[in-house]
Parts: structure tokens; C-alpha cells; sequence
């Protein structure tokens, strides 16, 4: 089939390649000039594994084609829609990307073409947009929903092996040859109305976040009662109803979906007259758990000012470059407020990390050169590279208290205590003096940074 696809990001570019790897032929438009020129030689502007293969094999075949103009979009059966949908600092959703797109394709439309948005948009825009632009196209343009849930880290795997491919939609042929195009994927296909399709998308995102705050919060309390969210989670999550999947406890969930989708769906429910209580609090728990990082930080090393940590750790999770809306970047920012000195490493997004940081980190060329002369290291991100070091010869290089705080809970902390490290992981037992529990949080209460820090 003949397919569009707008934007070239993590999505679309999935999108693009997969579907030109499966003989599809299509192009993919990306308005960024610089992406453009690197997708044109066969290269891709962020990281994900297996990815630059199929762009490489998809141009070589003549199956997949960059260009920076909408134009290319006016012959093609199916227009895939894959541009940005940030959050505003309210949580509303930032629709301008959206709008530009769907105003170009309506006022190029010249035969009937199916508009399928990947993007995620609230529940309801949707039928607004059928009504807002599709009424003034000359021609007769179907709208489908169908929401992306692929990961980053392992997105051209899910887009072949997807739980299930959600369209939502009333015209039948239009989802029949949306159908077609997935033909190739072994996945059951739910069909549905508009509204309902988007709301799938939100739903999935709002109750992964939950798990997430959920487990912290039990690790939290693990901490208080000197129990060990390590046994605790696994052995929750062999509950077949449960599921072991988003059940670590850490420094919260970052990325380019769950904090905006969660503000997202929060904002759509204070419109709509309904408090999302459980949202809410969803949202408030993650917001904690970064800065609780920051406060133990201080509780064991007293004040920041002159104290060098090290953060290991940059992307939002391991298997990718992306640093949107990550942990670390924002308690970086937090340790650089405290006067601390802040050494930075990551094996992938180094670069993207540097774009999104003020002056005064220092971004160290390897882990070692990271961890050397810090008070302190945090894990902010899972990365193999980190559980794989080799301890015994960090400790040398670091300065007292040798205070390692895993914020992922990857490390081995026996052997990191054995080889004379204070191990502090979130919802483990913290073994100074004899205490087990956590002193931070024995009151129950976790206040704002700023308020704690002393002018
Ligand atoms: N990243 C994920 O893991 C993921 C997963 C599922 C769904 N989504 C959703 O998919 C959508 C895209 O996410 P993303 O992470 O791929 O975003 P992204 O920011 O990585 O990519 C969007 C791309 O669209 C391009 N673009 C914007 N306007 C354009 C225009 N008028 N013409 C051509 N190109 C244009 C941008 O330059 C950018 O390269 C979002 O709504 C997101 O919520 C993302």
C-alpha cells in the first residue's frame, strides 16, 4: 500500500520503517531539516536498536523515501499522523503540531485518503476534528484512531509483536484497509469508536503510571516497618492477576508519555467536572520520589554546597538516547540549585543530555572518569553498564562516605556494603548503626526541596 507517515521521531520513524520492511511503499515527512539530511543518508537521529537496519534496507529497496515536504503526502492511500504531543506546563495538551498537520492535509486532500492518527491525543479530539477539518476537505477523507503502545528500547520488536492493534472508527473500509496494512502481524485487532480508541491509549499509560507509584509507595513503607521491597515485589508480581511488569521500585517513571499522558488524562477529567483522584495521587507520588533522592542525598552528607556527586544515568531508561522528562535531569538541576558539583555519565544519551542542561555539569567521557573524587553516587537509570562495574575499583577513587544511592535498585548491595560502600536502595533495609528503617521518612512526611533548604 501507498503510505504517508508525518514525523520522523521515535514513532513514526518505527512506523516508516517497519511498514516499508513489510513492502509497503512509503515516505516518511519530517520538517526538521537536520533530521532530514540524516535520514537521507541512511541515518537515524535518535537510538533505537534494530532501527537504522530497516531505514537502510527500506531506502536500498526503494520502499521507504524522506522528504521535508507535505506535498508528498497528496497521493497516498494512508496518512499516518506521528508528530509531537507535548504537554504545557498546566498538563493541557500542546494540539499545535496536531492542527499544522491535519490544516495541510485537508487543504492538499485531491482523493479520498485515510487519516490514521498514531499520535496520542485526548479522548474527544477526534470527533472534533472530524467536524473541524475533514467538513471542509473537497473530497470525502476517513479519520481513524489507532494508538501506538510500542516502547522505546524495543519499539521495532513491539511493532511486530504488539498485545493488540487498536482502530477507532465508524467507516468500515476505511478500517478494513487499515487492517490490510497490518497483515503481516501475528496480533488480535479490537475495533472501536474514535473516543473510545483514545481513551484505550490513556487508560493503558494512566494504569502502568499507577503500578509504578504504587510499588513506590509500598516501598516507602517497606522502609518504615524494615521490610525489603526487593522479595516483596517479586513475589507480588507472581500474582498471575498482578504481573510482574512495572512492579521496581525507583526514582519514578520519566519519558515522553507517562508524565504528559498522565497530566493529559488529569486535565481531561477536571474539564469534564470528574476528580481523578487516583490519578492524582499517581502523579503527586512520582514528583516524590525524585525529590526524595535529593533529600537523602543531604541527610547523609549534610549540605550539597562543595560536595561532588556523581549521576549515572542520563536517559529515561535503559535502550535509549531519550532524556525527556528524565529523573536524573531533573535532580541534577536540584543538586546544581544546592551548590553541588555534579559529574554526569551515560552510555547513550550524553549528547541529548547536554542539550537539555544548564552550564556546570561535568559530562565525564566513561564511568570511571564519572565517579571519580564524588561523596556520592546516584543510579538514576538501569543501565547493565552500572551493575556490571567493577566496585573495587570505584571505591578508591571516591572520597568519604562512599555513599552509593541506587535509585533503580540494580546493583548488588551485599557486595556493594562488603566492599565498603554505604548502599542505600529505595524501599531496602538501611543498615547504619544498627537502624534499619529509613530516618527520612519515619514522620511520614517528604516536604517540597525548597522549602527544607536553608537560605
Ligand atoms: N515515544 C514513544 O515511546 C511513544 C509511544 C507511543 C505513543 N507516542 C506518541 O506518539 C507521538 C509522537 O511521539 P514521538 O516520541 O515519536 O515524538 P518525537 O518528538 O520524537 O517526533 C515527532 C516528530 O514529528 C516532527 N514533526 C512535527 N511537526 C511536523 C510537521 N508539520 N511535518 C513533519 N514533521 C513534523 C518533529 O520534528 C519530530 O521529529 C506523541 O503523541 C506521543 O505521545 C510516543
Amino acid at each position: 500500500m501507498r503510505v504517508a507517515v508525518i514525523g520522523a521521531g521515535y514513532v513514526g520513524l518505527v512506523a516508516a520503517g517497519c511498514l516499508s520492511h513489510s513492502g509497503h511503499d512509503v515516505v516518511c515527512i519530517e520538517k526538521d531539516a537536520r533530521k532530514m539530511a540524516l535520514l537521507k543518508a541512511g541515518r537515524v537521529p535518535f537510538f533505537e536498536e534494530g532501527l537504522e537496519e530497516l531505514v537502510l534496507f527500506g531506502l536500498k529497496r526503494g520502499l521507504l523515501q524522506f522528504d521535508g515536504q507535505m506535498e508528498a503526502c497528496q497521493d497516498r492511500e494512508i496518512i499516518m499522523i506521528a508528530v509531537g504531543t507535548p504537554a504545557r506546563p498546566d498538563g493541557r495538551i500542546d494540539l499545535s503540531q496536531i492542527y499544522a498537520v491535519m490544516d495541510e492535509i485537508v487543504f492538499r486532500a485531491r482523493f479520498p485518503q485515510t487519516i490514521v492518527m498514531k499520535s496520542t491525543v485526548p479522548p474527544g479530539f477526534g470527533v472534533n476534528a472530524k467536524e473541524r477539518y475533514l467538513e471542509r476537505a473537497r473530497v470525502p477523507l476517513s479519520y481513524l484512531s489507532n494508538p501506538e503502545f510500542l516502547r522505546e528500547g524495543s519499539a521495532v520488536r513491539d511493532w511486530y509483536h504488539p498485545d493488540r492493534i487498536v482502530i477507532g472508527g465508524d467507516d468500515e473500509t476505511a478500517i478494513s484497509r487499515l487492517a490490510r496494512l497490518y497483515a503481516g502481524i501475528d496480533a488480535p485487532i479490537v475495533t472501536m469508536d474514535v473516543s473510545s480508541a483514545e481513551m484505550v491509549k490513556y487508560a493503558a499509560n494512566a494504569f502502568l503510571a499507577t503500578k509504578i507509584s504504587f510499588i513506590n509507595e509500598i516501598a516507602s513503607l517497606c522502609e518504615l516497618v524494615g521490610a525489603d521491597i526487593l522479595p516483596v515485589s517479586r513475589a507480588v508480581g507472581m500474582d498471575r492477576r498482578i504481573g510482574d511488569q512495572f512492579l521496581q521500585a525507583g526514582l519514578g517513571y520519566g519519558g515522553s508519555c507517562f508524565p504528559k499522558d498522565t497530566c493529559g488524562l488529569d486535565f481531561v477529567s477536571t474539564c469534564n467536572g470528574h476528580a481523578f483522584n487516583l490519578l492524582k495521587a499517581v502523579i503527586e507520588v512520582n514528583k516524590r520520589q525524585r525529590l526524595l533522592a535529593v533529600r537523602r542525598l543531604r541527610h547523609v552528607l549534610g549540605r550539597l554546597h562543595g560536595k561532588t556527586i556523581g549521576v549515572l544515568g542520563l536517559a529515561f531508561k535503559p535502550g535509549t538516547d531519550d532524556v525527556r522528562e528524565s529523573p536524573s535531569l531533573e535532580i541534577i538541576n536540584l543538586l546544581l540549585d544546592e551548590g553541588a558539583d555534579v559529574r554526569a555519565y551515560d552510555p547513550l544519551a550524553m549528547e541529548n543530555a547536554r542539550r537539555a542542561l544548564p552550564d556546570g555539569v561535568f559530562f565525564a567521557p566513561g564511568v570511571m572518569e564519572a565517579v571519580t573524587d564524588c561523596h556520592a553516587l546516584l543510579v538514576a537509570t538501569a543501565w547493565p553498564e552500572f551493575s556490571t562495574l567493577d566496585w573495587a575499583a570505584v571505591r578508591p577513587v571516591m572520597h568519604p562516605p562512599y555513599l552509593v544511592m541506587d535509585g533503580r535498585n540494580c546493583l548488588a548491595a551485599e557486595e556493594l556494603r562488603q566492599k565498603g560502600f554505604l548502599y542505600w536502595g529505595i524501599g531496602r533495609p538501611y543498615p547504619v548503626q544498627g537502624e534499619t528503617r529509613n530516618p527520612l521518612i519515619k514522620t511520614g512526611q517528604i516536604f517540597p526541596l525548597r522549602q527544607a533548604v536553608s537560605p
